[in-house]
């Protein structure tokens, strides 16, 4: 069986928590595109993980596999094996594979992010982890894969042969081109391309394998559908493909192997960075969205904007991705709010939209047009199953349901695996 798991939205929709729980039926979980940039929250008994690159399926039994349409940052694949070793939990190779083509993250990758974005008039509110610059050398067929690091000679020719260009781009944006060769970042990279050699395998061949032989696959995407590099909301987008299509071909595996694709779905929006966000809240009541469902960033602490559920866009997350259910999350964070407000289209200049403009600027000034529904009061964290949600709640899911023509499969209502029942 392989399953592909993408966030609906503009990411942060509780993908980790529910990789986590799924992981006990898969044989390998994989990671398909992004790199650090991603923050996945896996909350266990009083434990929480907050992981950036592991996929969030290492509690249980799985193998995690990190594959080559991701960027890589190996000082942060070391911290997280280290952290998580403290903690009683042992990833070696047999737990962990990456691709041998898989970028490396770099440090100038890291500095070029940080100089552009301050230098842009118009902030994009990148991550600043050098995921955009991985990329571009990747396609620029400049890249430093996982299979140079971990042989030093190779490595450091490699290196001598992009300095020059890496230099001068950080002299271009005003930045010290010095660090390109700076003797102790090599140094550390050298070291932890020695300690990942074991690690180092052939992603697509290991997930085609294990389908072969019966065994199941979870790929794990990592930000949302409109933070999608060709399909979001540009410029204001991360750098990878971010929809399930781009899992079979970041992990090289056929569509035609695909049984099922997830939508993780929050029950209201969040976007971190900039961007249109149509249904923003910018009053008490996006603040107590904020407040109740701790929307701050895991990888940044940045706050997350908040807003009212956007039928509009998740419409178009379930073209863009061809979802066969979905796992509803965060449902709980909605009690005490009464109406519950649901956008079913836009007013741009006047004409009603069904379904977002393909242009950015043209969403920019999208207004919504909500439908009210009845608020709850009770708190919805203790719920165990579906029948016992207060009508209210019930009315919310089977309204959107309907709405999005796709079966909410999950409900989520905390972050521990156990606040989770079907539908
Ligand atoms: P991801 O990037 O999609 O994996 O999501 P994050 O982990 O960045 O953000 C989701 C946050 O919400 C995390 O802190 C989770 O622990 C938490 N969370 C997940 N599901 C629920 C839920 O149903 N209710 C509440 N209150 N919190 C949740
Ligand atoms: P997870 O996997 C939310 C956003 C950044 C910025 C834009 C580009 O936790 O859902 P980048 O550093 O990727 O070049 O930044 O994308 N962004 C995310 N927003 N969740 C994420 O990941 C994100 N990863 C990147 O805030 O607006
Ligand atoms: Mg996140």
């Amino acid at each position: 069986m392989f399953t592909i798991i993408t966030g609906a939205q503009f990411g942060d929709e509780g993908k980790g928590k529910i990789v986590d729980l799924m992981s006990g039926d898969y044989d390998l979980v994989v990671r398909f595109q992004g790199g650090d940039n991603a923050g996945h929250t896996v909350k266990v008994g009083e434990d929480v993980y907050k992981l950036h690159l592991i996929p969030s399926g290492f509690l249980l039994n799985s193998r995690v596999l990190i594959g080559p349409g991701t960027v890589m940052n190996p000082e942060v694949l070391a911290t997280e094996i280290d952290m998580l070793a403290e903690g009683g939990i042992k990833l070696d190779a047999k737990r962990v594979g990456v691709d041998a083509k898989t970028s490396i993250i770099m440090p100038y990758h890291i500095e070029l992010d940080g100089l552009r974005e301050s230098m842009r008039s118009e902030k994009i509110g990148t991550t600043k982890r050098g995921i955009g610059y991985a990329y571009i050398d990747k396609v620029a067929r400049d890249e430093i894969r996982m299979a140079d690091i971990v042989d030093k000679d190779r490595f450091l020719k490699r290196l001598e042969e992009l300095a020059p260009s890496k230099e001068a781009a950080i002299k271009d944006l005003g930045g010290d081109p010095s660090m390109v060769m700076d003797e102790a970042l090599i140094d550390k990279y050298v070291k932890l391309g020695e300690r990942f050699a074991p690690y180092i395998t052939d992603v697509s061949y290991e997930v085609n394998k294990a389908l072969d032989e019966g065994r199941n696959v979870l790929a794990e995407g990592a930000q949302g559908t409109h933070l999608d590099v060709i399909h979001g909301t540009q410029k204001f987008v991360t750098s990878s493909c971010t929809i399930a299509g781009s899992a079979c071909a970041n992990i090289g595996v056929g569509p035609t192997r695909v049984d099922s694709v997830l939508a993780i779905v929050k029950a209201y929006i969040t976007r971190v960075g900039e961007g249109p966000l149509p249904t923003e809240l910018l009053d008490d009541i996006g603040n107590q969205i904020q407040q109740v469902g701790r929307e701050f960033g895991t990888t940044t602490g940045r706050s997350r904007r908040c807003g009212w559920f956007d039928l509009p866009l998740l419409k178009k997350a379930i073209y863009l991705n061809g979802y066969t259910s979905i796992a509803l999350t965060k449902l709980d964070v909605l009690s005490n709010l009464d109406p519950i407000r649901v956008c079913v289209a836009y007013d741009l200049d006047g004409k009603v939209l069904d379904y977002p403009p393909e242009d950015t600027s043209e969403l920019a000034r999208c207004k919504p047009v909500y439908e009210d529904l009845a608020g709850w009061e009770n708190d919805l964290t203790g719920v165990k199953e579906f029948n016992d949600l207060p009508q209210a709640a019930k009315d919310y899911v089977f309204y959107l349901e309907g709405k999005m023509g796709v079966h909410v499969e999950y409900i989520s209502v905390g972050p521990a695996r156990e606040q989770t029942f079907n539908k």
